[in-house]
């Protein structure tokens, strides 16, 4: 089997789009071996559809070590359907995009075409169908909940990792330290964030982890981690909370502290850190149950896949379950430049709600 990587980015690189330009030109594939810079790594079948992280490209990038690339079969015309790829017209292509952005508010780039192939074609297969169109069909009639809810998670973006943009970590860190250690806080044992968009759980997880080191007394509090995502698989791994031991290359022996091991080497999630966070999994284009306030808000990373309306409104939404003066963390590449009348930039994506519920100890 030819297999070739897709193409790189670093994780530094807005909406984690791959061929990021400043790194596509590094990658050159031969057989199925791709060079990266000076490091040549050679595919196996089993990175097709993984997210690759090289920690060793520093001298690709200087500011970035981690890079990551994509790997994917070689999709030659002629090898399409010996690798069980189905071809995917414009009309087609539309079509799938905008059944996504009807499901999840996903406005799904050009870039994306050889994702939905690779990701469709298999489920496709599995159906007994032969092209996308009878696929979309089966979605627009007779398909099962189940059915619908396997197109959604083929088609999104899951990238994350521990302690991304750690910065972020740091701020909470400060700010739940003043509401752990106020003794005037009216409500002082009580604290709800919520990680929006927490894929595999990594975020939500750097939140519980660094929070209960840094501010031991939360062991003692009624403290709560509301963790979503629409993609039901990403949300049953989180909860297992146990991941590869590469999966924590780069972070600081402090902080690598933090986790434990199991019997075959993996990193395990402590229990008192597993043990505040809830899983569910929640579409933000529908209802949300909650009530609120919450004290933080993550929604990091997700807001990059929506159009500028739909932001708006999750925006809006969200600012409206912020307690008063609580914060709302978002990613490196976002804004909340169409809602500036209800957050304040405090900080590198760091925002103050300006409006929201009347006091944190309202819930
Ligand atoms: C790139 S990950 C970000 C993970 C994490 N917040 C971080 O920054 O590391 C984006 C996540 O948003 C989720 N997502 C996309 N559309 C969504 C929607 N409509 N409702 C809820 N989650 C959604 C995806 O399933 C994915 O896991």
């Amino acid at each position: 089997m030819e297999l070739r990587c897709l193409g790189l980015y670093r994780s530094c690189c807005p909406h984690t789009l791959l061929n990021c330009t400043s790194c596509v030109s590094f990658t050159k594939n031969k057989g199925s071996e791709t060079t990266i810079g000076d490091y040549q790594y050679r595919l196996t079948p089993a990175d097709v559809d993984q997210r690759l992280i090289l920690g060793v490209a520093d001298t690709m990038v200087e500011d970035q070590p981690y890079c990551l690339f994509v790997v994917e079969r070689v999709t030659g015309a002629s090898s399409k359907m010996d690798n069980g790829e189905i071809s995917l017209s414009d009309r087609e292509f539309e079509a799938v995009r905008n059944k996504v952005y009807d499901l999840a508010g996903i406005s799904m780039s050009d870039a994306k075409r050889t994702l939905v192939v690779s990701r469709l074609s298999k489920i496709i297969r599995r159906l007994n169908l032969d092209t996308f169109t009878a696929y979309l069909e089966h979605l627009e009639r007779g398909a099962s909940a189940d059915d619908i809810q396997e197109f959604i998670n083929a088609l999104t973006t899951n990238l994350t990792r521990f302690f991304r943009e750690d910065h972020h970590f740091d701020h909470l860190n400060d700010y739940i330290g003043k509401i752990v250690n106020d003794p005037a806080n009216p409500n002082k044992s009580r604290l709800r964030l919520w990680s929006a968009g927490c894929s595999t759980g990594q975020e939500p997880y750097t939140i519980a982890l660094s929070l209960l080191a840094a501010h031991p007394k939360l062991k003692s509090w009624d403290f709560k981690i509301l963790a979503t995502d629409i993609d039901t698989d990403v949300v049953e791994k989180a909860k297992a909370g146990i991941y590869k031991a590469g999966d924590l290359s780069g972070l600081s022996p402090e902080r690598v502290r933090l986790f434990d091991r199991d019997g075959a080497g993996n990193v395990r999630i402590p229990d008192h850190a597993r043990s505040v966070v809830t899983f569910k999994s929640l579409n933000l284009m529908e209802p949300w149950p909650m009530r609120g306030p919450f004290d933080a808000i993550f929604c990091r990373n997700v807001a990059i896949y929506f159009n500028k309306p739909t932001q708006e409104k999750m925006f809006t939404r969200m600012g409206e379950l912020l307690a008063a003066g609580a914060f709302l963390y978002i990613g490196h590449s976002e804004n909340l430049n169409s809602v500036a009348d209800k957050f304040k930039l405090v900080g590198k994506t760091v925002y103050q709600n300006k409006l929201g519920a009347s006091a944190r100890s309202a819930a």
